[in-house]
This record gives C-alpha cells, structure tokens and sequence, in this order.
C-alpha cells in the first residue's frame, strides 16, 4: 500500500507530560498487542459493547494497516518509546463522513488524551475531504460523551435506547490545502445524503 503517513504532533496530558501523536504504522502489531493486554474489561465494553479480548494477529496487522484516506489510525505514545497509551481511528462510512472511535488506557483515562486524538483525526480527516465524524457510544459512556460534547464540533446526540449516537461537524476547521494527489481521489461534489446508520468498527484494538 502506498501510504503518505501524516505528521506526528506533540501535545501536553492534564498531568504536565508531553506526549506524541503518530500515526500508527504495521510495524506496531507489538505495541498494539501489549496495549491491548493492559485494557480493562470495562474499557473493553464500552469500547466494543462486549468485553471480548481476543485479538488475533490477522485483526492486528488490520487495524496498524490504514491508509490515512478511508482509513486512519492515531495513537498517543511518549516522546522516547513507542509504546500505544491510546487510540483514535476513522473509518470513511460516505464519501464525506467517518465513524471514529477512541480507546485510551485506563491509568491515563483523564488527563485529555481522548480529546487531543480526536482533534488530531478531525484535522486529518479534513485533509482528506471528510466533514463529517459519527459514533455510536453507550448511554452510560458518560466520559466518552463529555469529550464529544466539549469539542469545537457542533455535537449532535440522539439517543435510542441504550445507545447515543453523535455526530460532529467538523466544517468549523478551515478547509486545509490538500496535496494534489490526495485531492484527485475526493469526491467531486458534496455528499448530501442522509447520514448513515453508525456502526461500530467491529475489530478490538
Ligand atoms: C472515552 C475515552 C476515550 C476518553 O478519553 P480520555 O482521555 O479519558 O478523555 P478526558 O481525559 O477528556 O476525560 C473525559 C471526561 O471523562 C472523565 N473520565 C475519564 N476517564 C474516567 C474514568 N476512568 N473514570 C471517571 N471519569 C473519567 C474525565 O474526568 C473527563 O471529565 P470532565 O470533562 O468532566 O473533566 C477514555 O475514557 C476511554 O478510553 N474509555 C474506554 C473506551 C471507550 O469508552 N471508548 C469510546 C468508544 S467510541
């Protein structure tokens, strides 16, 4: 896959510690497993509605393996190793919309992770034509909820029995300036249909 991996960032926990965004590459299959291995099964439900833990190499190389244009993936990692402390992703569910998720590990839920990996996915995002972001999250999600909630994205929240389900505009970014070739592979017009039902990415981190 020819990928054009997008720059990493540097951002400040609550607690005062630096920490980068990356995007995630294959090569971090070990990362992803050891991460993967610290989440509590709580962590675990309200990520995927079950707490299921089974992560299998073949879902692993999948989900370190995005494209960054229908598929991204940014993980927060510190500034001298590269070990996975969080997750956020999108994956393209329209020609201008994506469904993101979030998982960030549970000694450091709490100090503004969550919210720096949605930031630097909706930039991103943007970058590839996308203006729309959706999840769907459990009712009791009370934290995952408060990040969307507290964004800049003109949140949106329906409930429908024990789901929410949201959506961000994230038309409030300006509009980057696209590289050419990335450009070339974005739809031509809007798209102006209906939002699509959210699904959840259905593979465990
Ligand atoms: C939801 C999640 C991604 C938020 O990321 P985060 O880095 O913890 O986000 P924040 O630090 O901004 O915390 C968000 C809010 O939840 C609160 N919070 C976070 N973790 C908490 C915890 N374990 N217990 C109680 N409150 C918590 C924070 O205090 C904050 O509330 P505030 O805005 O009133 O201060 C993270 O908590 C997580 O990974 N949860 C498990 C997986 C999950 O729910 N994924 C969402 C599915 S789409």
């Amino acid at each position: 896959m020819d990928v054009v991996y997008p720059p990493e960032r540097t951002f400040v926990t609550r607690t005062g510690t630096t920490m980068r965004l990356r995007p995630i590459r294959p090569e971090d299959v070990p990362n992803l497993f050891a991460f993967h291995e610290r989440l509590s099964i709580e962590s675990l439900r309200m990520r995927y509605f079950t707490p299921r833990r089974r992560l299998t190499n073949e879902v692993a190389r999948h989900l370190c393996t995005v494209d960054f244009r229908d598929r991204a993936a940014f993980v927060a990692s510190p500034l001298d190793s590269d070990t996975i402390h969080g997750i956020g992703r999108y994956e393209r569910d329209a020609p201008r919309s994506a469904e993101v998720a979030f998982i960030v590990e549970d000694a450091l839920q709490g100090q503004g992770i969550g919210p720096a990996l949605l930031a630097r996915l909706a930039e991103h995002a943007r970058s590839q034509g996308i203006d729309r972001f959706t999840a769907a999250v459990l009712n009791e999600n009370t934290a995952m909820l408060a990040v969307f909630r507290a964004s800049p994205f003109r949140p949106q929240v329906s409930v429908e029995g024990d789901c929410a389900f949201v959506k961000l505009d994230l038309t409030v970014l300006p509009e980057p300036a696209a590289a050419p070739a990335q450009r070339s592979l974005l739809p031509k017009a809007p798209h102006r249909g209906l939002a699509p039902a959210p699904r959840l990415l259905a593979a465990p981190e």
